[in-house]
C-alpha cells in the first residue's frame, strides 16, 4: 500500500465514521470526525474538529442524500476557512445518478445538476462504481473537478475467487454487460444478461435468454434498492432450473423490505461491497479509495 504524504488529513461524518478511519490508517493520515447538529428549526451546522492538512478528505456516502449535500457544501467551506487547499470527496456511494436523462416529460436531469454542485465545491471526487450508463464517464458529471469512478469488477472477481466454472454470472440487464463481462473474463466464470422493462419504482419485467442450464449462479448488480430487479431475476432463474441462487451488490442501499423480497424469491447469500453500512457488507472497497489517494 503506498504511504500518503503528511500534506492529508481524513474527515468524516459520524455516518461514514468506520470508512473514514480505516481509509485514513490506511494512507497514515490523521483521522478527525465531522461534528454536527441540527437547530431547532432544522438547519444544520457543522464544525471541523483540530487543523486539517492542506490536502483533506472528505468522506460521507451519498445514499439517502437530500440533507448530506448541504452539509457537505457547508463542511467544505469550513474546510478551506480552516487552512484547507484542496478538498477531496470520497463517496463510496454517489446518489442521483441514475437520473441522467428525462424519462418523463417535465423531469430534470438530476445527474448533472448534482454533479455540478458538488464539482464546483470540491477539487477531486473519488467513488466506487458510479451508476454511468448513458454517460461515458464520471468526468463528464463534474464539470472542472477530478472524477474518478473506481472499477469494481476486481474486488468482486476476487470475492468470487477462480475455478468455480459451474457458476453462472447474471446482470439483470443490458446496462450492466460491460461490467459483468469484466467480472466474467476477471473470475473466468461464463455470464449472461438480461433484458430489464421497469414497469414502477418496485416492479420489473426481466427476460433471461433461452439455453441457461447452470444450476447455481450468482446475479450481480450495481444497486440493490427496492430490490425488485433482484428478486424478479431470481424468480425467472428458478423458473429455469437453477437451484442456488446467491447475489452480489455494489451499493446496499435495501430499502425497507428489500432484503425479505430478495430472499423470498428464493436467494440463499447475499453480499455487498461497503459503500453503505449495511448488514450484507462482506467485501472491502477501502484499499481501492486508499491506492488512489
Ligand atoms: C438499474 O439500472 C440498476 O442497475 C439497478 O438494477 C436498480 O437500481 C435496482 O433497483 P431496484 O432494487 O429498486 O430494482
Amino acid at each position: 500500500m503506498r504511504v500518503s504524504s503528511t500534506n492529508l488529513s481524513i474527515h468524516a461524518f459520524a455516518d461514514t465514521d468506520d470508512f473514514g478511519r480505516k481509509l485514513a490508517r490506511l494512507v497514515h493520515a490523521p483521522f478527525s470526525l465531522i461534528a454536527r447538529r441540527t437547530f431547532p428549526d432544522g438547519e444544520s451546522l457543522v464544525r471541523v474538529i483540530g487543523k486539517p492538512s492542506r490536502g483533506a478528505v472528505l468522506v460521507r456516502s451519498l445514499h439517502d442524500p437530500n440533507a448530506k449535500f448541504v452539509e457537505l457544501m457547508l463542511a467544505a467551506d469550513a474546510l478551506r476557512r480552516a487552512g484547507t487547499r484542496k478538498i477531496t470527496l470520497v463517496a463510496p456511494y454517489l446518489g442521483y445518478m441514475r437520473q441522467d436523462t428525462v424519462f418523463q416529460p417535465g423531469e430534470p436531469i438530476s445527474q448533472r445538476v448534482i454533479g455540478e454542485w458538488l464539482g464546483h465545491t470540491f477539487d477531486r471526487v473519488l467513488t466506487l462504481e458510479a451508476h454511468l450508463h448513458r454517460t461515458k464517464a464520471l468526468a463528464d458529471v463534474f464539470p472542472g473537478c477530478q472524477a474518478v469512478s473506481i472499477p469494481s469488477a476486481p474486488i468482486l472477481a476476487a470475492w468470487l475467487g477462480k475455478g468455480k466454472t459451474s457458476t453462472l454470472l447474471v446482470g439483470p440487464d443490458e446496462e450492466s454487460e460491460p461490467w459483468v463481462r469484466s467480472i466474467g473474463r476477471l473470475s473466468g466464470l461464463s455470464w449472461v444478461v438480461g433484458r430489464k422493462k421497469r414497469q414502477g419504482d418496485t416492479q420489473v419485467r426481466i427476460d433471461l435468454p433461452h439455453g441457461i442450464e447452470a444450476k447455481r449462479a450468482v446475479i450481480i448488480d450495481d444497486i440493490a434498492s427496492s430490490g425488485g430487479t433482484i428478486a424478479t431475476t431470481a424468480r425467472a432463474l428458478r423458473k429455469l432450473g437453477v437451484r442456488w441462487i446467491d447475489v452480489a451488490v455494489v451499493h446496499a442501499i435495501f430499502a425497507p423490505r428489500a432484503l425479505y423480497r430478495i430472499r423470498q424469491a428464493g436467494v440463499r447469500h447475499v453480499v455487498s461491497c461497503n459503500t453503505i453500512p449495511h448488514p450484507t457488507n462482506a467485501i472491502s472497497c477501502i484499499p481501492l479509495f486508499a491506492e488512489k489517494l
